[in-house]
């Protein structure tokens, strides 16, 4: 008997359906060879669902995510939605369901593919064989504090964010990043504020706790500031980055053009309930639909679905080891800028199907 696992996609807005297009036929194509089965459902997020339901998610939507065993999710965010308040934007479809499936733990590795060297803005010497993973805190910090909103008062209106972390919510955080670097490199760098923030400077203590328990794993602590510049002047100082919601958002987008293409970076989102995986770049509205969207980010992200939900970390690495093959093969989208021949997502998406097929 092949085990069953239900699969919730959520292909969204933008290029969302059409990598999900390669990601669904990417598991489809795995299911004999590993001998397990999916179960897809499919539903509407963000843009797709306010033009439908004039909400960015549905409550049972939210339901049927938390029933599932993984949730994929393309991309969501439509530029006619910007105006639109912080409760009726595309974007609020993820954050919902990122607080509903209590993933407070998002993983973003960044790996620079041999072949795409030439393709980072820096340098080879700074940049070959990076491999770094950022663990960003998904649940709380500035996304999800309390207060929040914009207020009148007597002298005009006031928007407020507030950046706030419980101890707890940094312990968890924190466990996950030393547990991680046990079977990496060793190292773990915990971003901060902590010479402004006072939620920092917790922060910092917790972080230092943690540690306690983790002998055998180096602590560092760096402020955000000089962290954005230490990625760009010597990115292999780092192995696990650990970081707040806010901070790892943007450190996320950095190092990931580093690896030459944001369409390269996949992500999961692990926690107390049904997990969630989904490429880090956009929606991209200004090329969806014309088969440009780089496939290699989904592709990843069903890797490392394979790997953290289903025990199945061979044919993750199988996944990783074909996009190399296929990218040394010269074939890439236009956002990768490599010799070779231009290629859609469709044919990119197949080729790589292709070519993990061969190595199972
Ligand atoms: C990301 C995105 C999201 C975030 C947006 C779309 C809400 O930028 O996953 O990095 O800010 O977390
Ligand atoms: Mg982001």
């Amino acid at each position: 008997m092949s085990e069953l696992k239900k699969i919730m996609t959520l292909p969204g807005d933008g290029i969302g359906p059409e990598v999900m297009a390669q990601g669904v036929a990417l598991l489809q194509a795995l299911a004999a060879p590993l001998n397990m089965s999916f179960e897809f459902s499919e539903d509407l997020a963000g843009g797709a669902c306010l033009h439908e339901y004039n909400v960015p998610i549905r409550d049972k939507t939210y339901s049927r995510c938390k029933n599932a065993d993984a949730v994929l999710l393309g991309a969501v965010g439509l530029p006619e939605f910007d105006d639109n308040p912080t409760h009726l934007r595309p974007e609020k479809a993820l954050l919902g369901l990122r607080a509903e499936l209590g993933v407070f733990c998002n993983l973003r590795p960044a790996q620079l593919y041999d072949i795409l060297v030439d393709a980072s803005p820096l340098k080879k010497e700074f940049i070959a064989g990076l491999d770094l993973l950022v663990v960003r805190e998904l649940c709380g910090g500035l996304y999800f504090g309390e207060p929040s909103g914009i207020v009148k008062r007597e002298s005009g209106r006031f928007g407020i964010s507030t950046m706030t972390y419980g101890e707890q919510e940094i312990r968890r955080i924190a466990i996950k990043a030393f547990e991680l670097a046990q079977k990496r490199r060793g190292k773990v760098t915990s971003v901060d504020k902590a010479n402004v923030l006072a939620v920092s400077q917790l922060w910092r203590a917790v972080v230092n706790e943690t540690a306690a328990d983790f002998p055998e794993v180096e602590l560092e602590h760096m402020l955000i500031d000089n962290c954005a510049m230490q990625l760009v002047r010597n990115p292999k100082q780092f192995d696990v980055i650990l970081t707040e919601n806010m901070f790892g958002d943007i450190l996320s987008d950095e190092a990931s053009q580093l690896t030459g293409s944001i369409g390269m970076l996949p992500s999961a989102s692990l926690g107390d309930g049904t997990p969630l995986y989904e490429p880090v770049h956009g929606s991209a509205p200004d090329i969806a639909g014309q088969d440009k969207a780089n496939p290699i980010a989904m592709m990843n992200s069903v890797a490392m679905m394979l790997h953290y939900s289903f025990e199945q970390g061979q044919a993750a690495a199988a996944i990783n080891q074909a996009v190399e093959n296929v990218l040394q093969q010269g074939f890439h989208t236009g956002d990768i800028q490599i010799e070779g021949k231009l290629v859609g997502t469709g044919e990119l998406g197949e080729r790589i199907i292709e070519e993990v097929l061969k190595s199972l």
